[in-house]
């Protein structure tokens, strides 16, 4: 019999890894990756687009009232191996990472009807296990019953470092100083929103990848991983 395949939840502040080691995850043991935050940037870009998203304005009614006409979805590129993200039919991958999106993401991200609907789609996406999603509430709100729940956390000033020389080695023109403050803006918009605020749940393992290497990290939650696996996948007569 095919073994059963467990549902992974990663939620974590801002840049402390979690997409890196959900893919590297999901490469290893053949599951699917969801990085559900591409989704709440998608719907930010489109609310920019829009002029409904503004420095600290953001337009809720008419993002709620065009909700239908949003559509955002995955789509694999053969050349890159990597799952991009579409708004509309339109590839949007890179312009969702851009410091405009981020500046926005959070104040979009707290509307209830944003996250009704794509909590929606990503427990669709989720449905039969087999998938490694990371986020804010994937393990408090769109999988509570997740097999294995991972949060993590790093020192601000590591994750600040690491996401200005990611941006920077993608020639984004930014300062440190501009990445550290929406860091620590987006981690405290997201932690004390009132809907499916970002929250360790009472299950979760913690991982604090400040000093571990991505090697290190990535043994560790396989190692999480596998045990959880054997724990679905009792085998039967030994
Ligand atoms: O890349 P980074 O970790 O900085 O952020 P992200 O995962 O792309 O998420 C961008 C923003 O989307 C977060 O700051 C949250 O405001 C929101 N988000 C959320 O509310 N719930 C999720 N499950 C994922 C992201």
């Amino acid at each position: 019999m095919a073994e059963r395949p467990i549902t992974i939840a990663i939620d974590g502040y801002s840049s402390c890894g979690k997409s890196t080691i959900a893919k590297a995850m999901a490469a290893k043991l053949g599951y699917a990756y969801v990085d559900s935050g591409a989704m709440y940037r998608a719907v930010a870009l489109y609310a920019l687009r829009n002029g409904w998203a503004d420095g600290d304005t953001v337009n809720g009614p008419a993002i709620i009232a065009s909700l239908n006409s949003i559509d955002v979805h995955f789509r694999p590129d053969r050349a890159t191996g990597r799952a991009d993200t579409y708004l509309n039919g339109e590839n949007v991958e890179d312009e969702i990472r851009s410091m405009a999106v981020s500046s926005v993401v959070s104040h979009v991200s707290v509307i209830r009807e944003v996250r009704a609907k794509l909590r929606a789609m990503q427990q669709q996406m989720g449905l039969r296990g087999g998938v490694v999603m990371d986020g804010r509430d994937i393990g408090t709100a769109v999988f509570p019953h997740a097999e294995l729940k991972i949060f993590m956390t790093a020192d601000p000033e590591i994750r600040a470092q690491r996401r200005f020389d990611e941006l920077r080695a993608q020639g984004r023109d930014v300062t440190f100083e501009s990445v550290r403050t929406n860091l620590a803006e987006r981690d405290h918009e997201d932690t004390h929103r009132a809907e499916d605020p970002l929250r360790q749940a009472d299950d979760a393992l913690v991982l604090d990848n400040s000093h571990l290497t991505p090697h290190g990290q990535l043994a560790l939650a396989l190692q999480w991983a596998e045990q959880r696996i054997g724990m679905r996948n009792p085998k039967m007569g030994n």
